[in-house]
């Protein structure tokens, strides 16, 4: 194969899957000045992107898609041919769900987009793996595409994985920490070289390295973080039990640059559509290449995390004087993190949900998640404001720490609570504050009848003392 048939100067980029990924990625793409062609099977979503309607939340996304609709760089179709006749270069974004039963990831949705787009190809092509999956799925696919493209047509297959964030996928895909680029050939890498020149010369590091690790480095990322944490969150149940606590002592490791300061915030934990079930997979995949000590490691991240969402409810429980029957619950929050209207494994939505089950009267308020929040769990009530989520509330608790919930007044919200009662499951709002204004205020992992003075607030007084 030469770089020339598989990637021209100006090469034609293919997107297949339309979610938060392959949307981002197309309209970033267009953004870096290529043409853009986008497929997904669905075509109610592609007629929405198409008259450039988001079907989900993003900060900056819908912006950037109209915009370049209307450029005519960025086009939608529900036909894999019309990608196969345009595109040079190929990214797969579709999903990989948790499988119906086990923990391991389903890949259904990749094999069947890359059998589909390699059946139609009239020349030859690089397929990019976006997505996230188990390791040994390039392998997998290149073995199973070649036989597919018609006599004479080349296909290869790297892999390319996605670090975007919700909530900030635009900024995460067009000013990437790294690049990780698995690949099997020099060509291939070239060809993604050439696509990503902006974005390398704009200081993103690049990794060249092969499809297994390009596809475990991801894997390994999202194991990480889910790991910190719920080292924080263990770190929480150690404050408690001896009155320390965890927002101090997070801050104060946080400061170690070899640990660092984020995803130490202890709480409800981590949900959303990646974080566990990747975790699941690779704890799955642990398990099918024989490798105990990561299986039972992060066997226990998930189960302290479910754990979480447990114990969350329980001081809900206590805090209502052992029952929720009958009393009036506001649920602040529904999405997984503030950011997004993504509920997909939200601990918030879970939370809500399983208070609602116990006989609690539960309203949620969610910024931008209501109405995904009522499509999954059409049994709770929702309320358009804060305010009226908290009317008449024996406990208010807060799920999701969006910053217009974290910055509510205390003062302003008391009257519309029957008793003034707080349970922070993110640990985001400032207890004295809301002590003060007359509210019993419960966190995690926090003494909360003690003023707590915090080490940001030492490392100021030490700074103005110089
Ligand atoms: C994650 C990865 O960050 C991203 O690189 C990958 O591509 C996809 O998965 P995302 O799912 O958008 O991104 O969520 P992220 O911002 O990473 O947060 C994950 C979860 O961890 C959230 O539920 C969040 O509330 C929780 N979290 C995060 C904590 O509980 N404590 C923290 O300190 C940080």
């Amino acid at each position: 194969m030469t770089l020339n048939s598989m990637a021209p100067l100006e090469p034609v980029i293919g997107v297949i899957g339309t979610g938060y990924l392959g949307t981002t990625h197309a309209a970033c793409m267009a953004e870096l000045g290529f043409e853009v062609v986008a497929q997904d099977q669905s075509r109610e979503r592609v007629a929405r992107l198409a008259s450039g309607e988001l079907p989900f939340y993003e900060p900056a996304l819908a912006e950037l898609v109209r915009r370049h609709t209307a450029s005519g760089r960025l086009r939608f179709t529900a036909d894999v041919a019309d990608v196969a006749a345009a595109a040079d270069v190929h990214f797969l974004c579709v999903g990989t769900p948790q499988a119906g039963e086990g923990m391991a990831a389903d890949t259904s949705q990749v094999f069947a987009a890359a059998r589909a787009l390699a059946m139609c190809l009239e020349r030859d092509a690089l397929i990019v793996g976006k997505s996230t999956v188990p390791v040994g799925t390039t392998e997998a696919l290149a073995a199973e595409l070649a036989p597919l493209a018609a006599p004479g047509i080349e296909v290869e297959v790297a892999w390319n994985p996605e670090f975007l964030r919700e909530g900030h996928a635009v900024d995460d895909t067009l000013r990437p920490d790294r690049l990780v680029l698995g690949v099997s050939s020099g060509e291939a890498e070239k060809a993604l070289r050439q696509i990503y020149v902006d974005v390398i010369r704009d200081g993103a590091a690049v990794v060249v390295t092969d499809p297994a690790t390009a596809e475990l480095v991801k894997v390994a990322a999202n194991a990480f973080l889910a790991t910190k944490v719920t080292f924080a969150n263990l770190m929480g149940e150690l404050c408690e039990a001896a009155g320390a606590d965890v927002t101090t002592l997070a801050e104060s490791i946080g400061l170690d640059p070899r640990i660092g300061p984020q995803f130490l915030g202890a709480g409800l934990g981590f949900g959303g559509g990646c974080l566990p079930k990747d975790l699941r997979a690779l704890i799955a995949r642990a398990d099918e290449l024989g490798v105990g000590h990561a299986r039972r490691l992060l066997g226990v991240v998930d189960e302290v995390n479910e754990g979480q969402r447990v114990r969350t409810v329980e001081t809900a429980v206590e805090l209502c004087g052992g029952s929720v029957a009958g009393v009036r619950i506001a649920a602040l929050g529904a999405a997984f993190k503030p950011g997004t209207d993504d509920v997909r494994d939200s601990p918030s939505l879970a939370v809500a949900a399983r208070l609602r089950d116990l006989g609690a009267i539960v309203t949620v308020h969610d910024p931008h998640a209501n109405d995904n929040a009522r499509a999954v769990e059409p049994d709770l009530c929702f309320a358009a404001t804060p305010e009226d989520a908290c009317r008449g509330a024996s406990l208010v608790v807060l799920l999701t720490e969006w910053e217009e919930l974290v910055r509510l007044d205390p003062r302003e919200l008391r009257p519309y609570v029957a008793v003034p009662r707080m349970l922070d499951a993110r640990n985001a709002l400032d207890p004295q504050r809301w002590q003060l204004a007359g509210w019993e205020h419960r966190g995690f992992g926090r003494s909360s009848d003690r003023a707590q003075l915090s080490v940001g607030s030492r490392v100021r007084e030490t700074e103005l003392m110089q």
